[in-house]
């Protein structure tokens, strides 16, 4: 593989030509920052989902999970400071009237702009008189608020304001009391969701790196304000450990430490887990210590009791929250990109995908040696049916010949092919074929 942009190319044309991710609303010249799954996308991203799920939620004692509305009522996003704050800066090109996201342009000149204020953007463009990609003089950087905006109900004024949530966050926190009134936990204990985040950015890019409509899984961790740091430093671990259980090369992942000028408005501490994608090292997902900022301000704004008492105690407080943040999208490209392999068979270029068995959307893929011959087909069919039983994903391919359907389930990161012969009939054996040694074997059918 040349570049890593050839690497991203590659990824982008088989991630299409596969059925794993299209560009969305294509058929009408697309829509930007939005993609849709296909069927191997969908089953990709489902996996990644059902792990975290079952490694954060189901599989501890110590966490709930929820499903909160997308429309939540705007007071929500005045309390969490989203309505104040929730911006990027941005310029425009003043002959061609397109928007830049200031910090993108800048470093894309090769400036330096972490941790720089707006203003400190503003003069950065006027003294380098830095110009748009297109040769045009730039306007004064403004802020862009990055939340959709709509209506709720027949009416549109002040009171219908709603937006499409830009984090699932809030709705965890809107449902801490809930979930505390309902189940009594103690102290540690976290909620989790799942679900749509939507972001009105400047400039999506890099794929689906940077979308406007995405999928978050988030845990907001309750814990004693005293004992943030030990939290933390759990959740720190069992980042890593997600990192590892989908396949994530350990080199490829950094923690970066944010200074306090790059944080959030709500974080007293943040790492960024950055991940070596093709376009370069980029944050991964984000570990946050959000204090008792949420829940304060809902109960500043709602005039809501947030306390939570300690049983058998007279101790009450507001709980400080640890909350790691991870994107799907982003997960999903970094196991496409670590999985993405070029090697040669025979003389001939092949690519394959070495997903992790969990997270391979199909795990076998069935075929009749040939396809006219109907007690080969009969045989394989009942193979596939005894596989799909067992596995779910599992697909029946008989396109092509025998060389071609290995190709295209090497492609998809399908991590067996079966194969039914004129000896299958015989002996009741068949070929199996690894994907990532192209070995093949013989086994009985009762041990597939
Ligand atoms: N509740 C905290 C929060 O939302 P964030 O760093 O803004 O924090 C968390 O977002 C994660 O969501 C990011 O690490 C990234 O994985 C994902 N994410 C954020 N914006 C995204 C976008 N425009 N496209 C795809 N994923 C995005």
């Amino acid at each position: 593989m040349a570049s890593k942009n050839e690497k991203m190319e590659a990824i982008v044309s088989l991630a299409k030509r596969r059925g794993f991710i299209y560009q969305g609303s294509e058929i009408y010249g697309g829509l930007s920052g939005t993609w849709d799954f296909g069927p191997l996308g969908t089953a990709l991203k489902r996996n990644i989902m059902d792990l975290w799920w079952k490694m954060f939620v189901e599989d501890r004692e110590d966490m709930y999970g929820v499903d909160a509305a997308i429309l939540m009522n705007q007071k929500v996003w005045q309390a969490s400071g989203h309505v104040d704050t929730f911006a990027d800066p941005l310029v425009e090109d003043l002959v061609t009237n397109q928007r830049y996201r200031v910090d993108h342009l800048l470093k894309d000149a090769g400036f330096k702009v972490d941790g720089l204020s707006f203003d400190d953007l503003n003069k950065m463009i006027i003294e380098n008189k830095v110009k748009s990609p297109n040769g045009n003089s730039l306007s004064e950087v403004r802020t862009f608020n990055m939340m959709f905006k709509t209506n709720v109900g027949p009416v549109s004024d002040e009171s219908s304001i709603s937006y499409l949530r830009p984090e699932t966050a809030q709705g965890i926190f809107t449902n801490f009391k809930n979930v505390v009134d309902c189940f009594y936990p103690d102290l540690p204990f976290g909620i989790g969701q799942q679900g749509k985040a939507f972001r009105n950015e400047i400039s999506p890019r890099d794929f689906i790196f940077r979308s406007r409509e995405f999928e978050q899984m988030e845990v907001e961790y309750f814990v004693h304000p005293e004992k943030w740091e030990e939290s933390f430093e759990m959740w720190r671990k069992l980042v890593w450990d997600w990192c590892e259980a989908i396949g994530l090369p350990k080199e490829s992942v950094h923690e970066l430490e944010v200074p306090a000028e790059d944080r959030a408005h709500y974080s007293k501490r943040t790492i960024d887990f950055e991940f070596d994608f093709p376009i370069g090292r980029e944050e991964l997902l984000g570990l946050a210590y959000r204090t008792d900022f949420d829940l304060g301000n809902i109960q500043r704004v709602a005039g809501k009791n947030m306390d939570y008492s300690v049983k058998g105690t007279n101790e009450k407080f507001i709980p400080h929250v640890i909350e790691p943040s991870f994107g799907v999208e982003r997960a999903l490209m970094a196991v496409m990109s670590s999985a993405y392999r070029e090697d040669e068979v025979n003389g001939e270029k092949r690519i394959y995908l070495k997903f992790p068995e969990h997270l391979a959307p199909i795990k076998f893929a069935v075929s009749p040696l040939l396809k006219n011959k109907p007690e080969l087909v009969a045989k394989a069919r009942e193979v596939f049916t005894i596989l799909k039983k067992k596995h779910g994903a599992v697909m029946w391919d008989d396109n092509g010949n025998i060389g071609k359907r290995y190709r295209r389930q090497d492609e998809i990161g399908t991590p067996y092919c079966v194969v039914i012969d004129f000896d299958t009939l015989e002996d009741n054996t068949v070929t199996i074929r690894d994907r990532d040694t192209t070995e093949q074997k013989r086994v009985p059918i009762a041990e597939l």
